[in-house]
């Protein structure tokens, strides 16, 4: 094999000056050690005006100053979402954050900041609309199962009754077909109606229940598909219905399954996110657990509709999975979104943490 070229640290630089994230990079002391470009515009200073000012001086902002410093303390790296940051004195802007401490042996301690400005509300808003449309949908797909599930029994009844009077197999026959499709239908509109049992929650471990999805799932797994993960421990308990978190994973996994097409690779990955907002509700910590798959990624013309019931790809598909999923998740006060593009496949399932529930102070 070749040998892998080795990027000069002239590229690293350019990389680095390229990306459109904000980079800082400040030092033991917190004193700005470095910043790219994207940084100095954010700022609306140059370099040479920043480097050397130290962490609480750039954003006014004494908490997230001192989780900076802890971050370096503890070695833990952190994130927070929407988290606000004065970068001027009139001018405050909201940023997705996060800390990485640099601990190479040989090197003097280091803290990597990287952060991303984002629209806050723009995202408030895209999650609100998918919140109702989803309730609006399941409420009519409910009410059209009930409709549905009425006259099915009467349907069935009718045929039973019909065949106990027939005399001759091959009427019954007839009779046999309008009663195991009425059987058919009647599975469809449960799944359809989705868990009718109200929610029972505990405290649960949310890696128990992923490890308990990727066990299921590799019970026949085809030999080209790996499942990895990649855990944050620290993560809490959450407080939410064992079951229902099962069947909500295993329909984000079996999804992934199908998409691989027999070849690929699936992780399941666990975060924490600060400061994050769901709907209306601000929560302190969130749990965001994702699904990553490397598959071809969600048709584009299906992109804005797979939370839809009876929205499927496949041949033979329900397209109850992904509706279904999102409702008990929503159950928890949570949501799913996806990302997609070829190659890279990501739903994102976000659960509150509460803090009454967890002893949690990360
Ligand atoms: N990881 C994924 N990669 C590519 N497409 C996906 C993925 N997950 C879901 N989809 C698409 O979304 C559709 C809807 O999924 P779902 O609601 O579970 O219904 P079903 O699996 O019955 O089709 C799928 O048919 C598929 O086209
Ligand atoms: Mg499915």
């Amino acid at each position: 094999m070749e040998a892998p070229r080795i990027i000069s640290p002239e590229v690293m630089k350019l990389i680095v000056e390229n990306l459109n994230s904000v980079v800082m990079l400040f030092d033991d002391a917190m004193h700005l050690l470095y910043i790219n470009p994207v940084g100095e515009m954010l700022f609306g200073v140059s370099a040479p005006h920043l480097i050397g000012r130290e962490a609480h001086e750039l954003f006014n902002r004494a908490k997230l100053v001192q989780a900076l410093g802890e971050a370096l303390d503890s070695a833990h790296p952190f994130t927070e979402r929407e988290c606000e940051i004065e970068v001027n004195i009139e001018k405050v802007v909201n940023v997705d954050l996060t800390a990485i401490p640099l601990l190479e042996a040989e090197q003097p301690r280091a803290l990597l900041v990287e952060m991303n400005p984002i629209d806050r509300q723009l995202r408030i808003a895209r999650e609100e609309n998918l919140l109702a449309l989803n309730q609006a949908t399941r409420s009519l797909v409910r009410n059209m199962a009930h409709e549905i599930k009425n006259p099915l029994g009467g349907i069935r009844g009718t045929a039973q009754l019909l065949e106990r009077e027939l005399v001759g197999e091959e009427l019954k026959e007839f009779t046999g077909i309008i009663i195991s499709e009425a059987d058919r239908l009647q599975k469809l509109v449960d799944r359809m109606l989705g868990p009718n049992t109200l929610p029972h929650k505990e405290m649960l471990n949310i890696h128990e229940v992923l490890e308990r999805v990727k066990q299921v799932v590799e019970m026949n797994l085809a030999e080209g598909i790996s499942i990895g993960r990649d855990y944050d421990i620290s993560l809490p308990e959450l407080y939410a219905d064992k079951d229902q978190l099962i069947q909500s994973f295993m329909n984000l996994v079996r999804n992934a399954v199908q998409a691989l097409n027999g070849d690929g690779m699936i992780t399941l990955c666990t975060r924490v996110l600060r400061q994050y907002t769901i709907g209306h509700v601000r929560h302190r910590h969130v749990a965001a657990i994702q699904i990553i798959d490397n598959g071809p990624g969600i048709p584009e013309s299906l992109q804005e509709k797979i939370f839809f019931p009876m929205v499927t790809g496949h041949t033979g598909g329900t397209g109850l999975g992904l509706s279904i999923s999102q409702s008990l998740i929503n159950q928890h006060g949570g949501l799913i979104e996806c990302s997609s593009q070829p190659g890279r496949t990501v739903f994102s399932v976000l659960l509150p943490i509460s803090e009454e529930n967890g002893d949690f102070h990360g």
